[in-house]
């Protein structure tokens, strides 16, 4: 089979097109036979020697840890779902899944059935994005309805997934984004949006209950000063996560990091609210698989709005 894989970490040019042999389920997972793979920040970060390398055993690498796809064939003491059935996932993270390949492997209990109103491709960029926006929302942040919820970066993937959680939960919603990006967001159900470019949102915000922060570093510390004395800020890039964390606490706050956690049942809902319209994911782009080393350029400059996919 075909499979995108890394032989040393570095950019997006060691990204290489292999022929491989097609894995084989164990006890619990099943065979699936790849229609799309979604494209997150941490795939280049991770290729470039950041991201989740640390979890990485051994190279060479593939990339990915979310699909739409097919199940062919499954693993001693599967019962949940049968061959042939159309599934979504988001698994293995942070370990090595390689979904920028034609087959990969995948637990039974982190994938869920493909509802048929939901094409392939939004299905492939659902889990990732979508299970950290409801982990950050709901879990974490702990949201309820009636509160408000200010998304840093809220036309990424996560972020316009966050938009719309905090929406169907019942949350005033603002978003900050460039002004490109306004319309968008509006049309996605926000409240108030800021365009980053031209204000601070430390200026205009005041008071909000949650934050989701998509940016990380000084524009989420700054961002601080957003939130009730009681509020919580849930900061999502790992790189920056203890600096912001220490500058929360210095001033009282209750700020925290989260690792995105594979969840069966939690995409199963989120599929649901998908297909019945409630959540919309927004394709930026769907890539053939060779061109994966062109989507880790796009997504590395930071403006996707919604997800990028590579098609298989
Ligand atoms: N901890 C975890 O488990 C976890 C899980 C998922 C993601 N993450 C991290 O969370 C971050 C966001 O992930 P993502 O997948 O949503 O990224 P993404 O899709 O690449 O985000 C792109 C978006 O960021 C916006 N943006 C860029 N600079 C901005 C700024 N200064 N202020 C506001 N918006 C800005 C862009 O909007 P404009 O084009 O309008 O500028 C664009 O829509 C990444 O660092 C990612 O690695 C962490």
């Amino acid at each position: 089979m075909k499979a995108i894989r890394i032989h040393a970490f570095g950019g997006p040019e060691n990204l290489q097109l292999d022929d491989i042999d097609k894995p084989v389920p164990g006890p619990g997972e099943v065979l699936i036979r790849n229609r799309a793979a979604g494209v997150n920040p941490i795939d280049w970060k991770t290729c470039s020697g950041g991201g989740a390398s640390a979890f990485i055993e051994s190279l060479p690498f593939c990339p990915g840890w979310e699909f739409a796809g097919t199940i062919e064939s499954l693993g001693e003491g599967v019962t949940a779902f049968r061959a042939g059935e159309e599934v979504l996932g988001f698994v293995n993270f942070p370990k090595e899944t390689g979904c920028y390949a034609e087959y990969l492997i995948a637990p039974a209990d982190q994938i869920a059935h493909r509802p048929a109103a939901l094409d392939p491709q939004s299905a492939a960029g659902l889990g990732l994005a979508g299970l950290t926006a409801w982990q950050a929302l709901f879990e974490e942040g702990q949201l309820k309805p009636g509160q408000s919820v200010l998304v840093l970066a809220a036309a990424g993937g996560v972020g316009h997934l966050a938009v719309q959680l905090a929406k169907w939960k019942g949350a005033y919603v603002i978003g900050t984004a460039s002004s490109g990006n306004k319309s968008f967001l509006q049309s996605l159900g926000c409240d108030d949006v800021i365009d980053y470019g031209r204000q601070q949102v430390e200026n205009l915000i005041h008071d909000v209950d949650l934050i989701i922060d998509g940016v990380g570093g000084e524009t989420a510390i700054r961002a601080l000063a957003c939130l009730t004395p009681q509020g919580r800020m849930v900061t999502l890039p790992s790189v920056t996560a203890a600096e912001v964390i220490a500058a929360g606490e210095a001033q009282g706050l209750n700020v925290s990091g989260i690792r995105a956690r594979p969840d069966g049942q939690q995409l199963q809902e989120l599929a649901k609210l998908a297909s019945s319209g409630k959540v919309l994911l927004n394709l930026a782009d769907s890539l053939p698989l060779s061109e994966a080393a062109r989507a880790h350029q796009l997504s590395a400059k930071g403006h996707i709005r919604g997800k990028l996919v590579l098609t298989i």
